[in-house]
C-alpha cells in the first residue's frame, strides 16, 4: 500500500489574520472575508447548510454528476487524457472527488485546501480504499495565487472546482482564477459548479433558511472574531441578513447591528449604529452564457455544460 505525501505551501498565521479581520471592521462600511467562517463550529454547520431543504446547491451538483457522470467524465477524459492527475481545489473530506474515481481512474489524485491538516484523515482513509493510488495532500490558500510545485502536478490535469465556491469571487477576480486554474491544467481540462441565476426568492430562502442554521453560520464568524481578535461581539446584538443584488446578480450575506452598540477588540474599536451592517460574504449567481463566456475569456476554447432539469446549476467543462 501506497502512503499519501504532504506538502504544506503557507504558513497559517494568526496574527496576520487578526490583523485582516481588524482592518475590515474598521473599513466603512465594515466587511469581513468569508474566510473566517470556516472555524471549527463554521465548518460543520457549513456542512449542515448543504442539507438543508432551501439549499439547493449541493444536493443539485451531486444528482448533476450521479446522472450525467460517465458523460461528463468522458468528455474530460477526451480533454485531460485517460489516467488523468485529478487535481481537487477546497478538497475537504475529499467525498466529491472520490465520487469520480470510479469513472476517471486517475492516476494521482492531488487534494488542495487550506489547511494541510484536514486533509490527513481524509486521505488516510481515502488510501485504505484505494492502495495504489498516488495521493497528494496540499496546504494552500489558492484565493491568493494558485500554483502547485511539479512534485505535486506537473503536465496536463484535470482540475476539479465543485460547489459553485468560484461564486465568492467578484467576476474580475473569478476571471483571474480561471487563468491560473487553466495554467495549472497545462493542456488539460477544468471542470468547474456554478450556481445559476434563478428566481429571487428561490435564492434568498437558500441563504436565510427556516430553521436559522444559516444564520447561525453568518453570527458564528463574530464567536471566531472575539477569539481571533480578544473581540467582544455579543451575538444577541446582531443579526442575518441575506439579500439579493440583482444589479450586481449576487447574495449579500451581512450581519446587522439590532442597536447603537459599541465593539471593542485587542488594539481597536468602533462603534455601530442601529441597522448598521458588517459585510460577511458574497456568492455571485451566473447566467450560463455570461460563465460561458468568462472561460472563454480565460483562454479556454473549448467549453461544455451539464445541468439539472430545472437549469439551477451549472457544471461547465473547460479544455484547449
Ligand atoms: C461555499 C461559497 C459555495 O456561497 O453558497 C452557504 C457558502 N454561505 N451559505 C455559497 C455559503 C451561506 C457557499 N459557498
Amino acid at each position: 500500500m501506497k502512503t499519501p505525501r504532504f506538502i504544506q505551501l503557507h504558513r497559517i498565521d494568526d496574527a496576520a489574520l487578526a490583523d485582516e479581520a481588524a482592518a475590515g471592521l474598521r473599513a466603512q462600511p465594515a466587511q469581513v472575508s468569508p474566510k473566517f467562517f470556516y472555524d471549527p463550529l463554521g465548518s460543520r454547520l457549513f456542512d449542515a447548510i448543504t442539507e438543508l431543504d432551501e439549499y439547493y446547491l449541493t444536493r443539485t451538483e451531486a444528482a448533476i454528476l450521479a446522472a450525467q457522470g460517465p458523460d461528463i467524465a468522458a468528455a474530460a477524459l477526451a480533454l485531460a487524457g485517460v489516467a488523468p492527475v485529478l487535481v481537487d481545489l477546497g478538497a475537504g473530506n475529499c467525498a466529491k472527488a472520490a465520487r469520480l474515481f470510479p469513472l476517471l481512474a486517475p492516476r494521482r489524485y492531488v487534494a488542495v485546501d487550506i489547511s494541510v491538516e484536514f486533509l490527513r484523515q481524509a486521505l488516510q482513509a481515502l488510501q485504505r480504499e484505494h492502495p495504489a493510488l498516488d495521493l497528494v495532500g496540499v496546504g494552500l490558500d489558492f484565493s491568493a495565487r494558485l500554483a502547485l510545485p511539479a512534485e505535486a502536478c506537473s503536465g496536463p490535469a484535470l482540475v476539479f472546482y465543485p460547489g459553485s465556491s468560484i461564486g465568492n469571487f467578484a467576476p474580475e477576480a473569478a476571471l483571474h482564477l480561471l487563468r491560473q486554474a487553466r495554467a495549472l491544467a497545462a493542456g488539460g481540462a477544468l471542470l468547474i459548479g456554478v450556481d445559476l441565476l434563478k428566481p429571487t426568492a428561490l435564492l434568498e430562502a437558500a441563504y436565510d433558511d427556516d430553521l436559522g442554521v444559516t444564520a447561525a453560520f453568518n453570527l458564528n464568524l463574530l464567536k471566531h472574531l472575539n477569539r481571533l481578535l480578544g473581540a467582544d461581539f455579543a451575538v444577541r446584538d446582531w443579526r442575518h441578513v441575506a439579500q439579493f443584488d440583482a444589479a450586481q446578480s449576487r447574495i449579500e450575506m451581512h450581519l446587522e447591528a439590532r442597536r447603537a452598540l459599541q465593539v471593542r477588540w485587542r488594539g481597536g474599536e468602533r462603534a455601530f449604529a442601529a441597522g448598521e451592517r458588517i459585510h460577511t460574504e458574497n456568492s455571485y449567481k451566473w447566467a450560463t452564457a455570461d460563465f460561458e463566456a468568462l472561460l472563454h475569456q480565460a483562454g479556454f476554447s473549448h467549453v461544455q455544460r451539464w445541468s439539472d432539469e430545472r437549469g439551477w446549476f451549472g457544471l461547465f467543462l473547460a479544455g484547449g
